[in-house]
């Protein structure tokens, strides 16, 4: 029997393998996916033909060499060998897109017998067909050593059916890669522009936390200025008169004349003179009170200088004094501190939120630790607390904008955002120890000079 005809069980059989390699087809989508069906048509094609082995060689991307995508039958390995197009029957028929039989291949000039001398293979006969998809010519589809007797025509239409298959699947796994390529590379954009969205948010939202303190702080400074100067007046004219009180209490006193006049009087007098001393320290406190707000906006201390910290914590303490009062033992382990170069409104509002914040971390009695140290060209000061400290999950968190765990009314969480800009604009430092159930312990370090 030839094979110029197909008989009724090889018909059938090769049906059936084009129906099933259809349908493997529609199903492709990767490389391995395509090596697999590659193999399973070499496999075929060995069955079909009675070959020994067989293998798809494909062009490289500048159509300069074929390479094999998979060969099989062969004991050895052709795996990184290379054909240069035009050479040899399958570079030939990947040049001419002509197919080619060869049957006598010891004696055949136009066959690259350089392959076999490196694999050890011994060619003996071809049949070697191009694989085509839209008139582009991909690679070469081979059959070797067909084992009863030459490859025919017929052998010649089977193989040029399966290099139809293979045609469309080598095309479909390479649109599959473009497109992949190509979402891969939309994907990396996407992600790319998102991460310059966000970072232009953060930095939006930075701006706009910095402009509201900002604002915040120049309407509570001119407030407080104002506040300051209207309290003055009447508590210079009340401090006064509790002198003119004095002196006019001392008169009466002399004007009683008989001794029982004086003994009737007296407590009258001793109670009026306690009370006028009352007022007297009570106005002293409240001009305290101001110089320390006053101290505190210190709007005209926005500017850099050198200031003593000390100074700057005392006047905190005093104005937050009603949050620890009763409560809260406040201990000072003061160091040595040269004055530090710095924007001293501002630092004032950092140990204020530590301490405001150490203060209302304490429920009922506990105490304050507040530390100042220097060391060489930097100061530390820290503040830590006996209070419930900080969990685990929220260390990090604590220094963003608008985290708080306090109610409504209480924290707006930008303390220690403000506080951390206010200290790295100083190229100093914020940093925070905690454990839960053991306090908080929040340091800053600052430089002595002013950097940069
Ligand atoms: N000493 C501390 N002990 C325990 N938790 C603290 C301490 N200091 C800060 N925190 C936690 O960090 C959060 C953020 O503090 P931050 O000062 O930024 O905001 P806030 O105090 O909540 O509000 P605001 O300072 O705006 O009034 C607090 O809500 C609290 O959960
Ligand atoms: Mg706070």
């Amino acid at each position: 029997m030839t094979n110029h005809s197909l008989d009724a069980g090889r018909t059938r059989a090769l049906l059936d393998a084009l129906v099933e390699t259809t349908v493997a087809l529609c199903s492709l989508s990767t490389r391995l996916s395509l090596t697999a069906l590659l193999d399973r048509l070499g496999a075929f094609t060995r069955q079909m033909l009675g070959a020994e082995a067989s293998a798809v060689m494909l062009l490289d991307p500048g159509s300069h060499y074929l390479y094999w995508e998979t060969s099989s039958g062969g004991e050895s390995t052709v795996r990184g060998l290379t054909l240069p197009v035009g050479q040899g029957i399958a570079g030939t028929v990947a040049l001419t897109g002509e197919p080619c039989i060869v049957t006598d291949a010891a004696h055949d000039p136009r066959v690259a017998h350089n392959i076999d001398a490196t694999t050890g293979f011994v060619t003996r006969s071809i049949l070697c067909v191009p694989i085509r998809v839209r008139n582009t010519i991909l690679g070469v589809i081979e059959a070797l050593n067909k084992q009863s007797g030459p490859f025919t025509a017929g052998d010649q239409e089977i193989l040029e059916l399966i290099a139809a298959q293979a045609g469309i699947a080598i095309d479909n796994t390479r649109l599959y890669e473009s497109l992949d390529e190509r979402v891969r590379q939309r994907t990396e954009e996407l992600a790319a522009a998102n991460a310059r969205l966000e970072q232009t948010l953060q930095n939006l939202r930075d701006t706009q936390t910095q402009l509201s303190q900002a604002e915040k702080m120049a309407a509570l400074g001119s407030l407080v200025a104002g506040i300051a100067h209207e309290i003055n007046t009447p508590l210079g004219a009340i401090g006064s008169n509790t002198d003119v009180f004095n002196r006019a209490l001392r008169k009466l006193e002399a004007t009683l004349g008989t001794p029982e006049a004086k003994n009737a009087s007296a407590p009258l007098m001793a109670m009026l003179a306690e009370l006028n001393e009352n007022n007297r320290e009570a106005c002293q406190r409240v001009s305290g009170i101001v110089k320390n707000l006053r101290a505190f906006v210190r709007l005209d201390e926005g500017e850099w200088k050198f200031a003593d910290l000390h100074e700057g914590i005392e006047s905190t303490l005093t104005l937050t004094a009603h949050l620890a009062r009763g409560r809260i033992d406040v201990v000072r382990e003061y160091g040595e501190l040269p004055q530090v170069e710095c924007r001293p409104g501002p630092i004032n509002q950092v140990v204020m939120n530590l301490l405001v914040n150490a203060f209302q971390a304490i429920e009922g009695r506990g105490t304050v630790w507040i530390r100042t140290r220097s060391d060489g060209d930097l100061v530390r000061l820290e503040v830590e607390d006996s209070g419930p400290g900080i969990m685990p999950e929220h260390l990090s968190k604590v220094f963003e904008a608008g985290f708080t765990t306090k109610r409504a009314g209480v924290g707006t969480g930008l303390g220690l955002a403000i506080s951390q800009r206010i200290v790295e604009e100083h190229a100093g430092r914020l940093t925070i120890e905690s454990e839960p159930g053991r306090g908080a312990r929040f340091a800053v370090e600052l430089p002595v000079r002013r950097r940069g």
